[in-house]
């Protein structure tokens, strides 16, 4: 007996770990680019409902167009087939009266009930104490149904609070002002720099054309200096040469009018000497 309770109370556990796991509400994306956080479980009344989105920064989904309801039910069909129990953010504000045409409105934001989907013969108001709305599994298509609110067996849909949306646009609004702002400043800081760039290397390109022109002109005179001063060479060489020459002339000249002075020497000498000579004999003779 132990044992079979022992058993039961561990299925019984391992079924509300399995119920709690399944608990978790999930996250899906609209065609709309916005999300919607679905609890399909059916344990929550109105207000839980309202508390379960609040404590997580979200409101009760507020479907205020058709586009709005077609994107949730394309959402909601493959989760739960054609209809489900779900709390949608709207109420009638407590109003008694048995009419069909009373005013509703979206809780959160506190805007009127324009857009609406309800099902044949509601909302009744039935006992005048139907004040809450939640789409219907009793109609098909996520049809929706006025309601008492502590009905405590509905799941529900929240969606990013209408503030934080519109604060998410602002937002978004102002990040591409300021994105745009920020390209065209960074997009002129470009183009000054190209352009300073630009100038920049048509300033080196000229230096390096007036270096090269430079160069040339310094190449050239050089070549000048060089073919001068191989003329004066030449011309120096010349005249040392003439010099030289002139100086070999004088000298020539000079030796000549020596040797013909010493051959006359030589001529008038030898006279004499054969005078002598003879003169010489004659008196070793005597
Ligand atoms: C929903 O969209 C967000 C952002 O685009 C993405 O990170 C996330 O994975 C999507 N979730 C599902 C269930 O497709």
């Amino acid at each position: 007996m132990d044992t079979l309770r022992a058993i039961s109370s561990l299925i019984l556990l391992i079924i509300s770990i399995i119920n709690f796991t399944n608990a978790v509400p999930q996250w899906y994306n609209g065609t709309d680019g916005r999300r919607y956080l679905v609890e399909g479980e059916q344990k929550y009344n109105w207000f839980q409902a309202f508390h379960e989105c609040a404590r997580r920064n979200l409101q009760l989904v507020e479907i205020e167009s058709r586009q709005k309801n077609e994107i949730l039910i394309a959402i909601l069909k493959p989760l739960f087939g054609n209809s489900h129990n779900l709390w949608i953010g709207a109420i009638d504000e407590y109003n008694g009266q048995k009419n069909y045409n009373r005013p509703f409105y979206w809780h959160s934001s506190g805007k009127r009930m324009t857009f609406s989907y309800w099902s044949d013969s509601n909302p009744d108001n039935d006992r005048n104490d139907e004040h809450c709305v939640h789409m219907w599994a009793s109609k098909p298509n996520y049809k929706w149904n006025d309601h008492h609110c502590d009905w405590p067996r509905l799941g529900f849909i929240c969606e990013d609070h209408y503030l934080q949306a519109e604060c998410r646009k602002v937002s978004e609004k102002k990040i591409t002002q300021i994105t745009n702002v920020a390209e065209t400043v960074v997009g002129e800081y470009y183009e000054q720099q190209e352009a300073q760039i630009d100038s920049l290397k048509k300033a080196l390109d000229k230096i390096e054309t007036e270096e090269l022109h430079f160069k040339e002109q310094l190449n050239e005179l050089l070549t000048q200096i060089e073919a001068e001063t191989n003329t004066l060479l030449v011309k120096y060489r010349m005249e040392m040469n003439s010099m030289v020459d002139e100086r070999n002339r004088v000298l020539h000249n000079t030796n000549l009018g020596l040797r013909s002075a010493i051959e006359v020497l030589t001529k008038k000498f030898s006279k004499k000497l054969e005078t002598t000579k003879t003169d010489y004999r004659n008196i070793l003779q005597e």
